[in-house]
């Protein structure tokens, strides 16, 4: 193996390290008052029950307040926009999540919608994406922030580097490829019709793969010495593998994230950083 494998797990640790820190210091600024973050999960995918299960323990242990609203998988969207209505008036809460994706009967649109952009914490309102899209500051989506620090980390600059996002998402490749931008790289999005996906890959000197298809990266897709960051989370009958083919891309790339360890850590670690500024902005 040549590539530097990119430890996502430690990153997270000192990410939630610096969150845990600067709660702290909220709490006694305010009475002892702690940021709270709002996690709503309708229905019982597996799947979302973990991932939303995580993000309440990831809070509790930085220090902050995680307050939990489950609905049944018939819920409306009229009741899921009044719970979200309901968050947005409670000052305990600093940060509301509706997990995604929600039950067919509910437009995603109009719940994210409803959400106070500053308590916005998902970074996934348009005007949260509409500030990122123009290079403002506002709250940024989690796994994008998170594939940014990782890159950081393992001293792959984007300043003037060629970057190729795979997937276009408005939970990480759209938002991501704005990040890139706004960090002066020459970013170009793949998609499902994209028309020679590995060409465009080769170019890469950072390459992030965000679309959700078992090992689609393959070694011969990947430039000598890029930066491969997985999104990918598949379950298959081999466990959870990534978009990118590990151990081949590996003999190739310069650094890449592991699947499981990589960016899945860091997401829960830049919501926590999330939910911390969106109460230093709701507190100031
Ligand atoms: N589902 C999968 N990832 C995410 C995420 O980052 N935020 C929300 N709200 N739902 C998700």
């Amino acid at each position: 193996m040549s590539a530097v494998v990119i430890d996502g797990r430690a990153v997270a640790a000192e990410v939630r390290e610096r969150v845990a820190h600067e709660v702290r210091e909220l709490a006694a600024a305010d009475h002892g008052r702690v940021p709270g973050l709002a996690t709503v999960l309708v229905g019982d995918d597996p799947a979302s029950e973990v991932y939303v299960a995580n993000k309440r323990k990831g809070t509790e242990e930085v220090g902050m307040h995680s307050i939990h609203h489950g609905l049944g998988a018939s819920a409306t969207e009229p009741e899921l926009v009044d719970l979200v209505a309901d968050l947005n008036a409670d000052d305990e809460v600093d940060g509301i999540l509706v997990q995604l994706p929600l039950p067919e009967q509910i437009d995603q649109d109009a719940v994210i919608a409803a959400i106070d952009p500053a308590k916005d914490v998902d970074g996934l309102t348009v005007g949260s994406a509409g500030l990122l899209a123009q290079g403002r500051p506002g709250l940024v989506p989690c796994t994008p922030q998170g594939v940014m620090e990782l890159l950081a980390h393992a001293g792959a600059d984007p300043d003037g580097a060629e970057a190729v996002v795979v997937g276009r998402s408005i939970l990480v490749g759209r938002p991501l490829a704005s990040l890139l931008l706004n960090a002066n790289a020459t970013v170009t999005v793949c998609h499902s019709r994209t028309a020679d996906l590995a060409a465009v890959c080769r170019r890469a000197d950072i390459l992030v793969a965000a679309v959700g298809s078992p090992r689609l990266v393959r070694a011969d897709w990947v430039k000598p010495r890029a930066a491969v960051i997985d999104v990918g989370m598949n379950r298959t009958d081999d466990g959870l593998v990534g978009d990118v083919d590990f151990a081949a891309v590996s003999e190739v790339a310069g650094a890449i994230t592991p699947v499981p360890g990589g960016v899945g850590p860091m997401t829960i670690a830049m919501l926590l950083q999330n939910t911390v500024r969106a109460a230093r902005g709701r507190r100031a």
